[in-house]
């Protein structure tokens, strides 16, 4: 449920009054306004001022900020601060400081310096937040809690005793006997066997390799954790003020490995979402629609919140790079496009102290003079003329599998390449995707699957057999899989499934191979058709799979490398290389054609999105190139008010909206 208050594209930011005197707290309102600015966050960082002393509160402040926003007709998302405790916290309390993997207790001087089980710090911020709850319940300026601060980016686990009781509570949840424990994690392995649950000890640095299912378990329990701080606020404010929607804003794609999404997911009464670019990468763009697909994704398919994004350069990559003119409305535009009903950024002024001064805003230190604040003033008049896009959807036909736990999983020590990279392999095959202006909804492994004609499960190496299942069935009744190599190899707790690979899915897939073979660093490998490999290869048998290229050289030459079985009504394809992203598209050609799913045969550099509402759909045509695209439409593009009954020409950089009817 996004807040009903909002109406249209919401557009602000995080906003840190707290760091400036009131002439410029003043300023700001009348320079929001010009922007066009409807809705900011605040309090995120602001435990020491509301709480400057154990059981002392302070409100005063905030309600002067609020206030302001409020006759100025700004809404505001109102932040509970338990990502940052004040300093006297810490003091009281040493023992909720988190402890790392190799022992070492973190300090204060940061943000998140938290052991997420510590008793201590959920008292306090429960103490806290039944203070802001009473009293900004029902304030008409409130239309949005945000709870906390990005859980888990970047810190996440804690190994302290605290952590390792709590972890034994969690696991005698999970297995009721330490019988189904033992089982389990296989401590048969090692001569691990548990008699006791005060034994198991948190997977602390050891010598060697840590027993796997140990390891998985922990960030289950992680992120289970993280879930438990999160609804401890969260009940408190729903019970106080039932009818604001309360969220917390994901990392999503950029520090988001900790948070099982889909864990998240049921929690949440509206999904929000930060994504920065890789600012070396180029198209940058593509992981950008990747991130925003996916909060698309844990959002079931409705819209969502943009929480953060930012105007030009961040400050934590080893080069900030500045957006270039232009980009940054492309980026914005984007988020919109695959489904974001707001435009936020992390900031709205830039500060001029602490870690972060080096960080863009839409209000940057030079002040409106400024190109940054042209193009965030003129943003806000593109989403005045986007309103109507608001409560549309992004439908399609494709989905892509996004499992935490086989990425958790996949790259625990010991697997057999240190090449393997979760991410690396969903972003080649998004990347492909994208090229073909394929949009992608992201799902769980045991998700419903029957809206879509293909499904792609690349690097789903952990699957529970139902999981496989879900994956078989989708295939036997008609539906296009597309798996890549080391998929459904391992179970739940990281066991293999018997019988060699790949495990779960060799049924589906029609193949079976006996032995990995990665290869060298830096090593590649010939197929038919010119296609190279890399990273991968694999002695593939086939069992009723008929091979569609071939390894010409390397290890298995001869072998088949990518296979098509006809499965059921379906058809399961299934890759045993790293192919390139040119390879994969060429790949994609056949798959997409077999699942009669068209390929509209623009420029890669043209991103093309629709959303739907139910009398008409809106086009984006978000041109990332230097040349000018011609796309056919019929309708009316909403940036800039004109009619357009063929087709639209969008100049290279420039994005395009256009309305036509349903
Ligand atoms: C994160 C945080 C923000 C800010 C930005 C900077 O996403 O949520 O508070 O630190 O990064 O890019």
């Amino acid at each position: 449920m996004l807040p009903p208050q909002l109406s249209g594209i919401a557009y602000g930011g995080d906003y840190s009054p707290e760091q400036w005197p009131v002439e410029v707290q003043e300023a700001d309102i009348a320079l929001m306004l010009e922007a066009g600015v409807t809705l900011v966050t605040v309090g995120i960082h602001t435990w020491a001022l509301m709480e400057p002393a154990e059981g002392t509160y302070d409100f005063d402040w905030l309600d002067e900020i609020i206030d302001r926003l409020h006759a100025a007709g700004i809404q505001v998302d109102l932040a509970t601060p338990s990502v940052a405790p004040p300093a006297w916290f810490s003091y009281a309390y040493p023992s909720a400081l988190p402890v790392t993997r190799s022992g070492q207790r973190l300090g204060y001087g940061a943000r998140q310096s938290i052991c997420p089980s510590s008793p201590d710090y959920r008292r306090a911020a429960a103490a806290l937040v039944e203070r802001l709850g009473a009293r900004y319940a029902g304030h008409p300026a409130v239309v949005l809690w945000h709870v906390y601060n990005e859980y888990g980016a970047p810190q996440s686990e804690c190994y302290c005793d605290t952590s390792r009781a709590a972890f034994h509570t969690w696991l005698r949840a999970r297995y009721g006997t330490l019988g189904a424990l033992n089982q389990a994690w296989g401590t048969s392995f090692w001569g691990q066997q548990y008699g006791a649950w005060e034994h198991i000890d948190v997977p602390r640095e050891g010598p060697t390799a840590v027993n796997p299912a140990q390891r998985l378990d922990f960030a289950r329990f992680t992120n289970d954790e993280l879930l438990a701080c999160y609804r401890n606020e969260r009940d408190i404010l729903h019970r106080l003020d039932p009818g604001t929607p309360v969220t917390t804003n994901f990392a999503g794609t950029i520090n988001g490995k900790a948070t099982d999404l889909w864990t998240w997911a049921p929690e949440l009464d509206v999904v929000a979402n930060d994504n920065y670019l890789t600012a070396e990468r180029a198209d940058n763009h593509i992981e950008l629609a990747m991130s925003a697909d996916l909060a698309r994704g844990v959002a079931g398919g409705g819209p969502w919140l943009l929480m953060e994004h930012s105007t030009g350069a961040v400050n934590w990559q080893p080069r900030n790079i500045a957006k270039l003119p232009g980009q940054m409305r492309r980026n914005s535009l984007a988020h919109v496009a695959h489904g974001s009903d707001s435009v936020l950024f992390f900031q709205w002024r830039a500060s001029l102290f602490g870690a972060e001064k080096f960080h863009s805003a839409m209000l940057p230190h030079a002040g409106t003079d400024s190109a940054i604040w042209r193009e965030v003033v003129r943003l806000g008049t593109d989403l005045r003329g986007l309103a109507e896009v608001a409560g549309s959807l992004v439908r399609t036909r494709v989905a892509v599998i996004w499992s935490w736990p086989s990425w958790w999983a996949l790259e625990l020590d010991w697997r057999p390449s240190a090449d393997l990279s979760y991410r690396r392999q969903l972003d080649l095959y998004y990347e492909a995707l994208w090229r073909e202006h394929v949009t992608v909804d992201f799902v769980a492994p045991g998700a419903d699957l029957s809206q879509y004609s293909l499904v792609v499960a690349a690097h789903t190496y952990l699957l529970s057999a139902e999981e496989a299942g879900n994956l078989a069935e989708f295939a036997a009744s008609g539906g296009h899989l597309l798996v890549s190599y080391f998929s459904g190899i391992a179970d739940e707790h990281d066991a293999l499934h018997p019988g060699g690979y790949p495990g779960a899915l060799r049924e589906v897939l029609g193949i079976g191979v006996e032995e990995f073979h990665p290869l060298r660093a830096g090593e590649t490998i010939m197929l038919t058709g010119g296609h190279t490999g890399q990273v991968w290869s694999e002695p593939v048998r086939s069992a009723g799979a008929e091979p569609y290229w071939t390894y010409l050289d390397g290890p298995d030459a001869g072998h088949p490398a990518v296979t098509r079985h006809a499965y059921g009504d379906g058809v399961a394809w299934y890759v045993s290389t790293e192919l390139t992203v040119a390879g994969l598209r060429e790949l994609l050609a056949d798959v997409l054609a077999g699942a009669g799913i068209t390929r509209p045969g623009f420029p890669d550099t043209v991103e093309l999105v629709r959303r739907h509402a139910p009398e008409c759909s809106y086009l984006f045509i978000i041109n990332h190139g230097e040349e000018a695209v011609t796309v056919p439409v019929d309708g009316v593009d909403l940036l800039d008010g004109t009619r357009r009954e063929k087709e639209i020409k969008v100049a290279g950089g420039a994005t395009a909206v256009v309305r036509e009817p349903a």
